[in-house]
């Protein structure tokens, strides 16, 4: 079994002292490494929970959240929606299901999120919303912000490396709620 190496330093919440919350800094050097570290999140979360991805075109969301319906268990490929706002993706386990929301193209925000009529109960599933940062927050207290940045560098070979922050907003992640065991090397 190969080891997947994604290290990480722990800090504290960042300048927004409203929004503070546990948060956890993980350096993610292979589309590997992302989908692994997806399936760690998965292992954290609980029917109802709400997981927001920033960064941009080509930062690896998708490729997080691919990882996340692994460890969810759950059926369907996790693709780009692209010409869909939100695909739903049953349990196999009879855990949670998927709701994998592309946010892009999401004008209004939450009224159209609300619109878009999903034949599944938002409570008993874990949503998973690219692009939504600013526009679907009101949906739940708690929520899992994840954001996605390339790291800088001159040099090809970091091409890529993504730093990648995970902070907890709301009572649900308070104390941590297992977000600083995402870090460290990982075995498969
Ligand atoms: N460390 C990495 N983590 C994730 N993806 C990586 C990494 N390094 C390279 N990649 C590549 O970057 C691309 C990420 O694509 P992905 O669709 O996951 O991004 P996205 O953030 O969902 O983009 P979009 O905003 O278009 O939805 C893939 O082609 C993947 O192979
Ligand atoms: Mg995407």
């Amino acid at each position: 079994m190969e080891e997947v190496p994604l290290e990480a330093q722990r800090s504290q919440a960042p300048e927004a002292e409203s929004e503070r919350g546990a948060q956890t800094r993980i350096t993610v050097d292979s589309p590997r490494a992302m989908q692994e570290l997806g399936r760690r999140i998965a292992g954290l979360l609980r029917p109802g929970d709400l997981v927001l991805l920033t960064g941009e075109l080509g930062a690896g969301k998708t490729t997080l959240t691919r990882g996340l319906g692994e460890g969810l268990g759950v059926r369907g490929a996790v693709t780009s929606p692209t010409f869909v706002i939100a695909r739903v993706h049953p349990s196999l386990t009879g855990g949670p299901a998927l709701v994998h929301v592309d946010a892009y193209r999401l004008g209004g925000g939450l009224e159209e999120m609300e619109d878009l009529d999903l034949d599944v109960s938002l409570p008993e599933s874990v949503v998973v919303v690219e692009w939504g940062d600013g526009k679907v927050e009101e949906l739940s207290d708690d929520r899992l912000h994840v954001v996605i940045a390339r790291a800088v560098g001159h040099e090809e070979v970091l091409d890529d490396v993504r730093e990648v922050s995970v902070r907890g907003v709301g009572a649900r992640w308070d104390a941590g709620a297992g977000l600083e065991a995402l870090a460290g090397a990982l075995s498969e």
